[in-house]
C-alpha cells in the first residue's frame, strides 16, 4: 500500500488478503469487544467528512481508539468549508497540526486522490462521490469470507442504483480481483454498461430475478437520491420492480448471503422481512467495519 488507501483499484490481491486476515485477528470473540491496544499509542486521526455518515465514520472512530490513537471528527457543516474555505485551504490548515492521517469523505469523485498528491499526510478514502469506498468493499470480503471459504467462483449479484454508487465500484475491483462472477443489476438508466468493462467476470440484467438466480451473495444498494439529477423513480414502482422480496430468496442458492451497506430504506430497495430474516448480515458487516478499519489504520500508520 502506498501512502494510504484511496481505492480497491490499486491494491494487489495479496495486498487485500493482509488486511482481511489481520482484520480477522481484531474480531472480538461472542460476547466480547473489539481488543484494546496501544500500536498507535500518540498517533492523531482527523477523520473529515464532508458528507452525511453514521456507519463509517464511528466505525473509524472506534477503530483508531482500539488501537490507541487520538481521533477528532470534523463534518463540513460545522466546520469553516460552510464559511467559503476551499478543500486545499482546509486540508493544509489541518496537515499545519500535524495529524498522522486524515480519512476523509467527499462528494466529489478523485478529491482524495487530489489530496494525497500535494500533502505528506496519508488519506483514507472513506467513500469519494461516485468513485471508491473501499473500506466497505474490504468489510464486505470480510463478512462473505466468515461464511463461505472462498470468494472464488461464487455468483454475487449488486442490485440497485449501480450508476451512482462508490460500494459497487469498489466491490467489482475486489471480487473481480479474487474470480468471482458479478451480476449487476438495475434500471437501465441506473445500470452504466460501461460498468461491465470496469473488470472481468461482469455481467449486467435489468432483471432483478436473473440476477438472483443460483446467486451465493445478494447486495442492495440505496437509491442514491443526492446524486441523481434525472427524475426519480417513485419509491413504489422501484420496489414493485428492484425492491428485494422474502420470495426472491427462493431463487437463489439455499444459504444467500443478503448484504447492505446501509443506510437501508426498508420498503424501498428492500423489504423488512428480508433486512431481519436469517439471510440478513447486514449488521455483521456493521460489526467488520471496525476490525477492517483497525487493520488499515494499523497498516498505514505503524512503522
Ligand atoms: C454507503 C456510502 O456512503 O457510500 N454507506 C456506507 O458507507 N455504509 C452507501 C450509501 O450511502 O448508500
Amino acid at each position: 500500500m502506498a501512502k494510504g488507501l484511496l481505492g480497491i483499484e490499486d491494491l494487489s490481491r495479496p495486498e487485500i488478503e493482509a488486511i482481511l486476515d489481520r482484520a480477522r485477528s481484531f474480531q472480538p470473540a461472542q460476547g466480547e469487544t473489539f481488543p484494546r491496544l496501544d500500536t498507535l499509542r500518540g498517533r492523531t486521526i482527523v477523520n473529515l467528512f464532508f458528507e452525511n455518515s453514521t456507519r463509517t465514520r464511528t466505525s473509524f472512530e472506534i477503530a483508531a481508539k482500539r488501537l490507541g490513537a487520538d481521533t477528532l471528527s470534523i463534518t463540513a457543516s460545522g466546520s469553516s468549508v460552510s464559511k467559503g474555505e476551499s478543500l486545499v485551504d482546509t486540508l493544509n490548515t489541518l496537515v499545519a497540526m500535524r495529524p498522522d492521517a486524515i480519512v476523509m469523505r467527499h462528494s466529489a469523485s478523485g478529491a482524495p486522490h487530489f489530496l494525497s498528491r500535494y500533502l505528506a499526510t496519508p488519506i483514507v478514502n472513506a467513500g469519494d462521490g461516485t468513485h471508491e469506498h473501499p473500506t466497505q468493499a474490504l468489510l464486505d470480503a470480510r463478512t462473505i469470507l466468515d461464511l463461505r471459504e472462498t470468494l472464488e467462483g461464487l455468483k454475487v449479484a449488486i442490485i440497485g442504483d449501480i450508476a451512482h454508487s462508490r460500494v459497487a465500484r469498489s466491490n467489482i475491483h475486489l471480487l473481480s480481483k479474487f474470480g468471482s462472477e458479478i451480476v449487476l443489476c438495475g434500471p437501465a438508466p441506473l445500470l452504466p454498461v460501461e460498468l461491465g468493462q470496469l473488470a472481468s467476470g461482469v455481467a449486467l440484467t435489468n432483471d432483478i430475478r436473473d440476477a438472483i438466480r443460483d446467486a451465493d451473495v445478494i447486495m442492495m444498494l440505496r437509491v442514491q437520491l443526492e446524486r441523481q439529477h434525472e427524475a426519480n423513480f417513485p419509491a413504489g414502482d422501484y420496489f414493485k420492480f428492484y425492491g428485494l422480496r422474502l420470495d426472491h430468496l427462493a431463487l437463489a442458492k439455499p444459504n444467500v448471503l443478503v448484504m447492505h451497506p446501509g443506510p437501508i430504506n426498508r420498503g424501498r430497495e428492500i423489504s423488512s422481512d428480508v433486512a431481519d430474516s436469517q439471510r440478513s448480515v447486514i449488521l455483521n458487516q456493521v460489526e467488520n467495519g471496525v476490525a477492517v478499519r483497525m487493520a488499515v489504520l494499523e497498516k498505514i500508520l505503524k512503522q
